[in-house]
């Protein structure tokens, strides 16, 4: 957005599609065309360096795949990925793509999945610094890893464990050594917590925080929880059907959300100071990516919509710290925001 900032990750018109085609035999007997699958189309955004972007949406919404274009693993269709300044999706090698990919980790949802079972901690951290060639084995890498065992809160002495040894919110710890071993500037976070408890949850997020604080790291946090989002991240985006709908300052959403979609969105989230009060509930189900609607994606489901929003795309708006897509905003037809204390005495008993 603003030019002044320092930028890490810069995402342009991001685009991928999947071709979820049936086998061309079935496809000739049947007379079903081709089925491209729509996970994300046209996403801008940028990340400033030492901060957290947070991606929000429905499932199915494209985030992961965002994520995993980012870090690489998954081919854009269209658009672009810069990182440091490099277009991270041109690289044709792994060999090309190494020193980014130091700089760039990764931490998922699932610590049980991603890390090997079968090698002990020790290995599982060492792992990225010997790819990237950062040192030999030997003693002076067996001082790093306990240092990065210390690090996130475990003992030197658990390098010699195995993943099932821990308990969950121990292995999410292990996921966050091995993600700062190659020394990375940006890390990539998909749902880091959603398989924990609350309590271990607040931990893990602290944790987050203090090494962002002391090593300058940057995040992109991917987590359907608004309260993480809220404790985390300055800046966020809110995703619906593959498109960005709004993004910016994250406070200014979430006090003040435009989009009729992130406003039902956060409509779904508990307000403690008015536990009764009426809901705008999201009605309809998500339209499927094979077939997204036209003109403004969510305007099947939007109390809002009009003529225009089913033929013509809205284009994003500039409110405040905030950029928005969405016709109603822009003619300036959105209904005031209810606040949460007006609402409490109109609630239903839901
Ligand atoms: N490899 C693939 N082949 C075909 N379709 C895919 C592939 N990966 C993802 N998709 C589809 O792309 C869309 C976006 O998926 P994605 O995993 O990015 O969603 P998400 O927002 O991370 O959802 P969740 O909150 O459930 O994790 C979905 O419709 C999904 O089915
Ligand atoms: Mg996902």
């Amino acid at each position: 957005m603003s030019a002044a900032k320092d930028t890490l990750l810069s995402v342009d018109r991001l685009t991928v599609r999947f071709d979820a085609s049936p086998p061309l035999l079935k496809r000739l007997l049947t007379g079903v065309g081709r089925r491209t699958v729509h996970a994300v189309e046209e996403v801008d955004f940028e990340v400033a360096r030492g901060s957290t972007f947070a991606l929000v949406g429905e499932s199915g919404c494209g985030k992961s795949t965002i994520a995993r274009t980012i870090a690489g693993i998954q081919p854009p269709t269209g658009g672009s990925v810069s990182f440091m300044g490099v277009d991270i999706a041109g690289f044709r090698t792994r060999h090309a793509a190494m020193p980014y990919r130091r700089n760039l980790q990764m931490i998922f949802q699932d610590p049980y999945a991603s890390l090997n079972p079968r090698w002990r901690v020790g290995r599982i951290v060492a792992e990225p610094i010997l790819t990237h060639a950062l040192m030999n084995p030997g003693a002076a890498l067996k001082a790093r890893v306990a240092e990065l065992l210390e690090t996130v809160g475990l003992s030197p002495a658990d390098a010699r464990k195995y993943p099932h040894q821990f308990s969950g919110g121990q292995r999410q710890r292990i996921s966050i050594a091995r993600a700062l071993a190659s020394n990375p500037a940006f890390i990539v976070c998909d749902e880091p917590t959603s398989a924990l408890d609350v309590s271990v949850q607040a931990q893990i997020l602290n944790l987050m925080k203090k090494l962002q604080r002391e090593l300058g790291l940057t995040y992109l946090l991917i987590s359907h929880n608004l309260a993480v989002v809220a404790h985390m991240a300055e800046a966020m985006g809110v995703m619906y059907l593959g498109r960005l709908v709004e993004q910016g300052d994250a406070a200014q959403i979430i006090a003040r959300p435009l989009h009729p979609y992130t406003r039902a969105l956060l409509d779904t989230v508990p307000d403690p100071r008015a536990p009764n009060r009426a809901r705008a509930r999201l009605s309809g189900e998500v339209p499927s990516p094979l077939a997204p609607p036209s003109g403004c994606a969510f305007h099947p489901r939007c109390p809002l919509a009009n003529e225009r929003c089913a033929f013509e795309r809205p284009r994003p708006v500039r409110v405040d710290a905030v950029e928005v897509a969405c016709h109603a905003v822009e003619e300036g037809r959105l209904p005031a925001l209810p606040r949460a204390n007006e609402l409490a005495s109109t609630g239903d008993a839901a």
